[in-house]
């Protein structure tokens, strides 16, 4: 039997090592005047950057430039919008880590409207948005959110006021995802290892999402192929391109996955905990994601032995074991030790680290949806989760 289901459109792929040479070309079928966003990372301050930047003019293309840091806040999108918002901008390139590929996607979505996107988000808005855009290009320089394949846009404000919330259209899917591993060489090992376990946090728990299909579960499990292959490989060599291709792939399919079976519990705790606190989103996916996995399987296997999702978490452990023949129970054990392992060898942080103290675990409990987890849970679990990583 096969349940109903939607999945939403796909970007154009463009995926692997040198892929980025294509993006003048691509860039040029769109029109003359593109508006390029980027980090503070390292991209723009590169060789790379110089060249592209030149075969861009060399193209006789009009740039347009904007910078993005932090988590892309309302104001870095309402104040690039309404800088180029009577240029003529005929596409938007976002070169950076989810957070600069977030803030074009916004950017590309809010051009020209004249409005804030705070009226568009989710919950803090009041306006459908209307999925009309600026063709957009995103090129992730990390391997970690998968942005380059999702409908929706992050937007932060941090703060005991804060928010995180999405910016989210079927139309707003990138209509080019160029994931160039290459870019991701000079990744530094911390980035490496909080965007590699949020890659990995997303397919495990789109996998596992009550609102999981059979094409997100098919791709899920290649995408997890590939972490078993390179998670660690890449951290602890970060000049292993063929890790870095395993990764980019990986990240790219969990943007696919988590766009249409959504997510699980870390994921709607990390929403709450990224908008009151300064915490990157892969860290705090990270250390959460062995706890919760742990909770998930306990609470799974105290309603009976019987409930499907424990034969996806067995599927799970089967991928990382070398072992063939062995019980679900074993592969499932076996999965939550390798998650565990991830935790510590991948240096994921306790959460006090950033602010968090015990008081503040029942609202951020009762803030967070974690409707698709696959098993429910109380807000004392939640809390036992975060207890645990505090
Ligand atoms: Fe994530």
């Amino acid at each position: 039997m096969v349940k109903p289901f939607q999945f939403a459109r796909l970007p154009m792929i463009y995926f692997g090592s040198g892929k980025v040479n294509e993006l003048p070309g691509i860039v040029s079928y769109y029109g003359k005047s593109v508006l390029l966003v980027t980090g503070a990372g390292s991209f723009i301050n590169s060789s790379r950057a110089d060249t592209l930047l030149l075969r861009l003019e060399e193209m006789g293309l009009k740039i347009c430039q904007a910078s993005v840091t932090g988590e892309p806040s309302p104001g870095i999108v309402d104040e690039t919008g309404r800088r180029f918002g009577d240029t003529a901008v005929d596409v938007v390139v976002s070169i950076g880590g989810g957070s600069v590929m977030d803030a074009g996607k916004a950017i590309s979505a809010m051009l020209g409207k004249n409005r804030s996107v705070i009226e568009y988000l989710e919950v803090a808005g009041d306006k459908e948005h209307p999925g009309t855009k600026v063709p957009f290009i995103a090129v992730p320089t990390t391997s970690g959110t998968g942005s380059e394949a999702t409908k929706n846009a992050v937007i932060s404000k941090v703060g005991k006021d804060g928010f995180k919330r999405s910016l989210r259209h079927d139309n707003l899917v990138p209509d080019i995802a160029l994931v160039d591993p290459e870019l991701t060489l000079s990744c530094s090992p911390e980035i490496t290892a909080a965007a590699g376990m949020d890659c990995f946090t997303q397919l495990t728990e789109s996998y596992l999402s009550t609102t999981a299909n059979p094409y997100t579960d098919a791709l899920a499990l290649e995408g997890i192929r590939a972490v078993n292959r390179s998670l660690v490989r890449s951290f602890t060599n970060g000049d292993d391109i063929h890790a870095r291709e395993d990764m980019a792939f990986a990240a790219l399919t969990s943007g696919i996955c988590l766009a249409n079976a959504g997510l699980g519990a870390v994921h709607g705790l990390a929403g709450t905990i990224g908008a009151m606190f300064n915490i990157p989103h892969g860290a705090v996916c990270g250390t959460l994601m062995a706890a919760a996995n742990k909770v998930n399987i306990r609470e799974l296997r105290r309603s009976g032995n019987g409930d499907p999702a424990l034969k996806k978490y067995a599927a799970l452990g089967s991928i990382f074991s070398d072992t063939s023949a062995k019980s679900d129970s074993y592969y499932i054990d076996f999965f939550t030790d390798y998650m565990t392992a991830a935790t510590y060898l991948m240096g994921m942080p306790e959460l006090s680290r950033y602010g968090l103290k015990s008081e503040d675990l029942p609202m951020i409990c009762s803030q967070s949806d974690v409707k698709n987890n696959p098993v429910q849970l109380s807000q004392e679990m939640m809390q036992e989760i975060l207890l645990v990583r505090l």
